[in-house]
Protein backbone atom coordinates (compact mmCIF):
# COMPACT_ATOMS: atom_id res chain seq x y z
CA UNK A 1 0.00 0.00 0.00
CA UNK A 2 1.49 3.68 -0.83
CA UNK A 3 1.40 5.91 1.92
CA UNK A 4 0.49 9.82 1.55
CA UNK A 5 1.51 11.69 5.06
CA UNK A 6 1.17 14.85 5.94
CA UNK A 7 1.41 17.15 9.07
CA UNK A 8 -1.28 19.25 7.68
CA UNK A 9 -3.73 19.25 4.38
CA UNK A 10 -6.98 20.64 3.19
CA UNK A 11 -8.76 17.15 3.34
CA UNK A 12 -7.61 13.50 3.10
CA UNK A 13 -10.84 12.53 1.33
CA UNK A 14 -10.05 15.15 -1.89
CA UNK A 15 -6.54 14.39 -2.09
CA UNK A 16 -7.81 10.83 -1.98
CA UNK A 17 -10.13 11.34 -4.82
CA UNK A 18 -7.78 13.25 -7.03
CA UNK A 19 -5.52 9.84 -6.52
CA UNK A 20 -8.48 7.68 -7.56
CA UNK A 21 -9.01 10.40 -10.67
CA UNK A 22 -5.66 9.45 -11.57
CA UNK A 23 -5.83 5.93 -11.79
CA UNK A 24 -4.35 5.18 -8.72
CA UNK A 25 -4.62 1.96 -6.31
CA UNK A 26 -3.93 0.60 -3.07
CA UNK A 27 -2.98 3.81 -1.36
CA UNK A 28 -3.88 6.13 1.85
CA UNK A 29 -3.88 9.63 2.76
CA UNK A 30 -3.27 10.08 6.45
CA UNK A 31 -2.71 13.81 8.06
CA UNK A 32 -2.15 15.08 11.41
CA UNK A 33 -4.23 17.57 11.20
CA UNK A 34 -6.96 19.21 8.18
CA UNK A 35 -7.52 22.20 7.10
CA UNK A 36 -10.98 21.65 5.14
CA UNK A 37 -12.17 18.28 6.99
CA UNK A 38 -15.21 17.04 5.34
CA UNK A 39 -18.11 15.26 6.73
CA UNK A 40 -21.33 13.80 5.22
CA UNK A 41 -23.62 15.99 3.93
CA UNK A 42 -21.39 18.59 3.24
CA UNK A 43 -20.72 19.37 6.87
CA UNK A 44 -17.29 20.32 8.14
CA UNK A 45 -15.36 18.04 10.11
CA UNK A 46 -13.29 19.45 13.02
CA UNK A 47 -9.29 17.61 12.59
CA UNK A 48 -6.92 19.68 14.80
CA UNK A 49 -3.56 17.61 15.85
CA UNK A 50 -4.20 14.75 17.57
CA UNK A 51 -6.99 13.11 15.90
CA UNK A 52 -6.88 10.16 13.56
CA UNK A 53 -8.07 11.62 9.94
CA UNK A 54 -7.00 9.41 6.80
CA UNK A 55 -8.73 8.30 3.49
CA UNK A 56 -7.81 5.09 1.55
CA UNK A 57 -9.80 2.99 -1.76
CA UNK A 58 -11.17 0.05 -1.54
CA UNK A 59 -13.11 -2.07 -4.50
CA UNK A 60 -17.12 -1.33 -4.44
CA UNK A 61 -19.53 -3.55 -3.40
CA UNK A 62 -22.97 -2.73 -2.50
CA UNK A 63 -23.23 0.72 -1.41
CA UNK A 64 -25.10 0.16 1.87
CA UNK A 65 -23.93 -2.88 3.44
CA UNK A 66 -20.75 -1.44 2.10
CA UNK A 67 -20.58 1.70 4.48
CA UNK A 68 -21.69 -0.91 7.20
CA UNK A 69 -19.22 -3.09 7.21
CA UNK A 70 -16.66 -0.61 7.19
CA UNK A 71 -18.66 0.98 10.29
CA UNK A 72 -18.62 -3.04 11.73
CA UNK A 73 -14.57 -2.87 11.01
CA UNK A 74 -13.81 0.78 12.68
CA UNK A 75 -15.85 -0.23 15.80
CA UNK A 76 -14.10 -3.54 16.35
CA UNK A 77 -10.59 -2.37 16.39
CA UNK A 78 -12.02 0.34 18.61
CA UNK A 79 -13.29 -1.64 21.02
CA UNK A 80 -10.00 -3.85 21.03
CA UNK A 81 -7.66 -0.97 21.30
CA UNK A 82 -9.68 0.83 24.30
CA UNK A 83 -11.37 -2.18 25.62
CA UNK A 84 -14.72 -0.64 25.94
CA UNK A 85 -18.03 -0.55 24.23
CA UNK A 86 -18.20 1.24 21.28
CA UNK A 87 -22.05 1.78 19.47
CA UNK A 88 -22.56 2.34 15.75
CA UNK A 89 -25.40 5.02 15.14
CA UNK A 90 -27.13 4.64 11.63
CA UNK A 91 -25.81 4.70 8.84
CA UNK A 92 -22.47 5.45 9.70
CA UNK A 93 -21.40 7.63 13.51
CA UNK A 94 -19.03 5.99 15.81
CA UNK A 95 -20.27 6.50 19.49
CA UNK A 96 -18.88 6.43 22.71
CA UNK A 97 -20.65 6.76 25.90
CA UNK A 98 -23.81 8.43 23.95
CA UNK A 99 -21.93 11.08 21.83
CA UNK A 100 -19.96 10.98 18.54
CA UNK A 101 -16.24 10.05 18.93
CA UNK A 102 -15.77 9.15 14.86
CA UNK A 103 -17.45 9.23 11.57
CA UNK A 104 -17.38 7.65 7.79
CA UNK A 105 -17.71 8.91 4.68
CA UNK A 106 -17.80 6.66 1.81
CA UNK A 107 -17.52 8.20 -2.18
CA UNK A 108 -17.59 6.23 -5.05
CA UNK A 109 -15.15 7.46 -7.78
CA UNK A 110 -15.12 5.07 -10.70
CA UNK A 111 -15.45 1.51 -9.47
CA UNK A 112 -13.67 2.45 -6.46
CA UNK A 113 -14.60 3.80 -3.44
CA UNK A 114 -12.81 6.45 -1.42
CA UNK A 115 -13.57 5.97 2.64
CA UNK A 116 -12.87 8.72 4.58
CA UNK A 117 -12.45 7.89 8.48
CA UNK A 118 -12.02 10.41 11.21
CA UNK A 119 -12.12 9.39 14.86
CA UNK A 120 -11.05 11.99 18.02
CA UNK A 121 -8.87 9.91 19.74
CA UNK A 122 -5.92 12.23 20.99
CA UNK A 123 -7.81 15.80 21.15
CA UNK A 124 -8.54 17.44 24.30
CA UNK A 125 -11.77 18.88 23.05
CA UNK A 126 -14.36 19.08 19.88
CA UNK A 127 -16.78 22.10 19.57
CA UNK A 128 -19.53 20.09 18.24
CA UNK A 129 -22.72 19.53 20.23
CA UNK A 130 -23.02 15.86 21.01
CA UNK A 131 -19.39 15.32 20.18
CA UNK A 132 -16.71 13.66 22.52
CA UNK A 133 -13.17 12.67 22.47
CA UNK A 134 -11.60 9.42 23.45
CA UNK A 135 -8.87 10.98 25.35
CA UNK A 136 -10.99 12.86 27.21
CA UNK A 137 -13.48 10.17 27.82
CA UNK A 138 -10.93 7.31 28.38
CA UNK A 139 -7.04 7.95 27.43
CA UNK A 140 -4.15 8.62 25.41
CA UNK A 141 -3.11 5.98 22.83
CA UNK A 142 0.40 6.23 21.79
CA UNK A 143 0.24 5.68 18.21
CA UNK A 144 -2.42 6.50 15.72
CA UNK A 145 -1.29 5.20 13.06
CA UNK A 146 -1.01 1.86 14.48
CA UNK A 147 -4.76 2.36 14.57
CA UNK A 148 -5.22 3.21 10.97
CA UNK A 149 -3.32 0.37 9.67
CA UNK A 150 -5.51 -1.85 11.73
CA UNK A 151 -8.79 -0.13 10.78
CA UNK A 152 -7.66 -0.87 7.09
CA UNK A 153 -6.91 -4.52 7.51
CA UNK A 154 -9.92 -5.08 9.04
CA UNK A 155 -11.90 -3.48 6.51
CA UNK A 156 -10.12 -5.43 3.68
CA UNK A 157 -11.20 -8.80 5.94
CA UNK A 158 -15.00 -7.81 6.06
CA UNK A 159 -17.19 -10.60 5.77
CA UNK A 160 -19.87 -9.79 3.73
CA UNK A 161 -22.35 -12.13 5.67
CA UNK A 162 -21.49 -11.10 9.04
CA UNK A 163 -21.92 -7.24 8.52
CA UNK A 164 -25.77 -7.19 9.84
CA UNK A 165 -25.21 -9.53 12.79
CA UNK A 166 -22.48 -7.61 13.68
CA UNK A 167 -24.24 -3.64 13.25
CA UNK A 168 -27.23 -5.56 15.28
CA UNK A 169 -24.62 -6.44 17.98
CA UNK A 170 -23.65 -2.83 18.13
CA UNK A 171 -26.65 -0.91 17.18
CA UNK A 172 -26.89 2.54 19.12
CA UNK A 173 -30.44 4.13 20.46
CA UNK A 174 -32.55 0.95 19.72
CA UNK A 175 -35.91 1.28 21.24
CA UNK A 176 -35.50 5.05 21.81
CA UNK A 177 -36.86 7.80 19.96
CA UNK A 178 -34.78 10.32 17.52
CA UNK A 179 -35.60 12.50 15.44
CA UNK A 180 -34.97 10.94 11.59
CA UNK A 181 -33.58 13.11 9.05
CA UNK A 182 -34.66 12.06 5.94
CA UNK A 183 -38.25 12.08 7.05
CA UNK A 184 -38.10 14.94 9.36
CA UNK A 185 -39.51 13.86 12.49
CA UNK A 186 -39.40 11.58 15.46
CA UNK A 187 -39.19 7.56 15.19
CA UNK A 188 -38.68 4.42 17.38
CA UNK A 189 -35.22 2.82 16.40
CA UNK A 190 -36.38 -0.96 16.09
CA UNK A 191 -33.32 -2.52 13.87
CA UNK A 192 -31.34 -2.45 10.60
CA UNK A 193 -32.99 -5.15 8.06
CA UNK A 194 -31.05 -7.92 6.30
CA UNK A 195 -30.19 -5.02 3.57
CA UNK A 196 -28.80 -2.46 5.86
CA UNK A 197 -32.13 -0.39 5.79
CA UNK A 198 -33.35 1.25 9.38
CA UNK A 199 -36.27 0.26 10.79
CA UNK A 200 -38.10 2.36 12.80
CA UNK A 201 -41.80 2.80 14.15
CA UNK A 202 -43.57 5.57 13.31
CA UNK A 203 -47.40 6.39 14.77
CA UNK A 204 -47.54 2.58 15.42
CA UNK A 205 -46.28 1.60 12.05
CA UNK A 206 -43.35 0.11 10.99
CA UNK A 207 -41.27 1.62 8.04
CA UNK A 208 -37.43 0.98 6.34
CA UNK A 209 -35.63 4.01 5.92
CA UNK A 210 -32.69 3.98 3.47
CA UNK A 211 -31.38 7.42 3.71
CA UNK A 212 -30.92 10.22 5.65
CA UNK A 213 -29.15 9.25 9.54
CA UNK A 214 -30.25 9.83 12.70
CA UNK A 215 -30.08 13.04 14.95
CA UNK A 216 -29.60 13.52 18.34
CA UNK A 217 -30.94 16.36 19.83
C1 LIG B 1 -19.22 12.32 9.05
O1 LIG B 1 -19.52 11.75 10.10
O2 LIG B 1 -19.88 13.28 8.62
C2 LIG B 1 -18.04 11.80 8.27
C3 LIG B 1 -16.74 12.43 8.73
C4 LIG B 1 -15.55 11.98 7.93
C5 LIG B 1 -14.30 12.74 8.31
C6 LIG B 1 -13.07 12.18 7.67
S1 LIG B 1 -11.58 12.77 8.39
C7 LIG B 1 -10.64 12.07 7.11
C8 LIG B 1 -11.41 12.29 5.82
N1 LIG B 1 -11.10 13.59 5.26
C9 LIG B 1 -12.15 14.41 5.24
O3 LIG B 1 -12.15 15.57 4.80
N2 LIG B 1 -13.22 13.79 5.77
C10 LIG B 1 -12.90 12.43 6.18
Amino acid sequence: MKKYYFDEIDSTQDYAKELCNKGQNNFVVFAKSQILGRGRSGRRWESPNGGLWFSFDMEFKDKKLFTLGIGVAVCEVLEEIYKTEIKLKWPNDIILNKKKVGGIICEKIKNKVVVGIGINTNVDFIKEKNATTFSSEIGIIKDNEDVMLKIINRCNEIEENKIIEKFRRNMAYKGENRFISSIGKEAKILDVSDTGRLIVEIDGEINEIFSGEIICI
